[in-house]
């Protein structure tokens, strides 16, 4: 990936309590990566559910509880939390989403280099 490609949004674009889905990579599998922010955390996880490997989301950008305090699976229901992405309720418990490493410079979130 190019660095271009690593940068997803300013921090502001985000609100305090917030989820947005960003899209990078070409072809029928680009990585779809949820971008969500729970106050001064953001966190990236990919866009697929540990219980049947569906997006969480049915409509753009839809992750969050209406109190916006986890993330919500609209197939089944489950419940992850948005710094960990564990299932902390659910079809799937002890299972979490697959964590996308991000880093914040100069205001911008972007993609971290892998380690
Ligand atoms: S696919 Fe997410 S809860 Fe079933």
């Amino acid at each position: 990936m190019c660095p271009a490609d690593a940068d997803l949004c300013a921090v502001g674009d985000l609100g305090p309590r917030s989820a947005r889905e960003f899209t990078r990579g070409a072809g029928a599998w680009p990585l779809r990566i949820i971008v969500v922010r729970a106050g001064d955390a953001v966190n990236g996880f990919v866009n697929r559910c540990p219980h049947a490997g569906h997006a969480l989301n049915l409509r753009p950008d839809d992750f969050l509880t209406p109190d916006g305090a986890q993330l919500i699976c609209r197939s089944h229901g489950a419940l992850f939390d948005p710094v960990t992405g564990a299932c902390i309720a659910g079809p799937c418990p002890g299972a979490r989403l697959e964590s996308v490493p991000l880093e914040v410079v100069a205001g911008r979130v972007r993609l971290a280099a892998p380690r």
